[in-house]
């Protein structure tokens, strides 16, 4: 899909529909209100009149033009009450007009910099939003479906956003560039999430990592199961042991920053399927478990859209590769295994292998010296039940830095909450006969999940984002469709670019 800027009058737009932006309770203004004196007869009055169109957020009234104005369909966006308009009500009402005007199989759609001037965004903002909801919003993952001769899915070609003058249209070029940078990626990271695991094993992952560095010149490299054993990475070997597919520690770096300066370390659990190993998991769902990779397809995404925003700054993506699989060769509960930093663990349930991945590649970010670190992962289960789809649960060792990630969460729309890590609850992965068992009981398990990677981050700066609940979507709402929602991805990238700024 491309995205324009066209300086002039929207109403003159030639395309299939025109979106224009309704406030709650507001009288129309602006562009809307020369709309309704061209389309004539009280047409969008009557509308609001007979209470159709009241302007909530996200609220869709298409009309018909029938030739009255150049654009052949109005549709009113309902963007909520005009003091309450934030850039999250405008990108989520944007990804709900996009799919219903490609369900109307429209194909070119006009944009009014919606929220802009009395809304309170500036223009730059506005065109990011609308670039950013409409790459997220018209995301699907098709490429398995026959197409269907009677119902062929046609997809928009194009978004056009309307600037007045030269000034506005330079500021909306740079927020439709961002924003669509920021969308692709997150639409990356739901592909390489939705991909079945059958298409995506851990050699398929690396290659996309390794494809996606080199269309955007970055340093990647792969450690192979070889590589790994030599640093001693018994802990996430012990994970590939009953895999027939080999494993993959897949390295990205990004080198914007000073020479030998600080390096930020983005880490994610790449799962490629989880099948909890001889601890298997029962039937039902289990094919959800070809997304537990995801947080490994969010680091690998944000370096793609880090490689092309350029912050001054170094960063280091980590995502160890593997499926999690029972076999007459995997560990079993009670196996000893002994991490790159030493210490040993005790595995009483195969099923919690995430910890045992990421244990490796916090003691490896520790061994390159990357600070900060954030690892991202979908790790426990029990998240989803403290939080729901709604929010991913966040843990840190530093309440600073976790502000400053969750300030880049909101600024992306992705709501992180912070759950305590108190001394108490390491009381419940001790092990009687390792320094560390894997799983800590029925309670807290997120945060003693957090507690176990808390040994192996050390003293570094660290936040652990467990999307476990926010990583897959059931329905469609706002920026997310079903299926993989390309949570953090965004949230990695504001993290990133506000971090360049912060530590030069
Ligand atoms: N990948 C799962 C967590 C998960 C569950 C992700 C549901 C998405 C949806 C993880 O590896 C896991 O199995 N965790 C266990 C840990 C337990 C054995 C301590 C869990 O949450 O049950
Ligand atoms: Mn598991
Ligand atoms: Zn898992």
């Amino acid at each position: 899909m491309d995205v324009l800027i066209q300086q002039g009058d929207c109403l003159s737009a030639r395309t299939d529909a025109l979106v224009l932006g309704l406030f709650e309770g507001a009288p129309t203004a602006g562009a809307l209100k020369q709309a309704a004196r061209k389309l004539g007869s009280d047409a969008i009055a009557r509308i609001l009149k007979e209470g159709e169109a009241r302007g909530r957020a996200s609220e869709l009234t298409l009309i018909h033009t029938f030739g009255k104005l150049s654009p052949s369909r109005l549709l009113l966006l309902g963007l909520g009450k005009r003091e309450k308009l934030t850039a999250d009500v405008v990108r989520n009402a944007v990804a709900a007009a996009g799919r219903r005007l490609r369900d109307a199989g429209c194909r070119r759609i006009a944009f009014e910099l919606l929220g802009a001037g009395s809304g309170g965004l500036d223009t730059e903002r506005s065109a990011a939003m609308i670039a950013e909801g409409a790459t997220l919003g018209l995301y699907r993952f098709a490429r398995y479906q026959s197409v269907k001769e009677d119902e062929p899915k046609r997809d928009i070609d194009a978004i056009v956003i309307y600037a007045d003058n030269a000034r506005a249209k330079g500021a909306a070029e740079r927020g439709a560039r961002h924003g669509r940078i920021l969308g692709e990626a997150t639409n990356f990271a739901r592909d390489l999430a939705n991909e079945p695991a059958n298409r995506l094993t851990p050699t398929d992952l690396a290659e996309q990592a390794r494809a996606m560095a080199k269309e955007h010149g970055l340093e990647c490299r792969i450690l192979e199961r070889a590589d790994m054993e030599k640093l001693r990475m018994g802990s996430a070997l012990s994970v590939a042991q009953g895999s027939v597919q080999p494993p993959k520690f897949i390295i990205i770096e990004y080198k914007g920053g000073k020479r030998g300066g600080p390096t930020l370390g983005l880490l994610g659990k790449g799962i490629t399927f989880d099948t909890g190993g001889i601890s298997i998991k029962p039937a039902a769902g289990m094919e959800e478990m070809k997304g537990d990779m995801s947080g490994a397809a969010a680091v690998i995404a944000a370096m793609g859209a880090i490689a092309q925003l350029k912050p001054k700054a170094n960063i280091t993506a980590l995502a160890p590769a593997t499926e999690n699989m029972p076999s007459g060769s995997a560990t079993k509960p009670g196996d000893v295994v002994r991490a790159m930093n030493g210490t040993t663990i005790e595995v009483i349930n195969t099923d919690a292998e995430g910890r045992l991945i990421l244990a490796d590649a916090l003691a490896y970010a520790n061994q390159l010296k990357l600070s900060p670190l954030i690892d991202v992962a979908t790790l426990t289960g029990a998240i989803s039940v403290t939080l729901g789809d709604v929010a991913t649960g966040a843990m840190t060792n530093d309440d600073a830095l976790l502000r400053r990630v969750i300030a880049a969460g909101e600024a992306a729309g992705e709501k992180l909450w912070q759950l305590p890590m108190f001394d108490e609850y390491e009381e419940q992965i001790k092990s009687e006969v390792a320094d560390l068992k894997n799983t800590g009981g029925r309670l807290a398990g997120s945060i003693t999940a957090a507690k176990f990677l808390a040994h192996f981050a050390g003293d570094t700066p660290w936040v652990h984002l467990d999307m476990a609940g926010t990583d897959n979507s059931t329905r469609e709402r706002g920026v997310w469709v079903k299926g993989a929602t390309g949570i953090p991805v965004r949230t990695l990238v504001n993290f990133a670019m506000a971090w360049a700024e912060d530590d030069d």
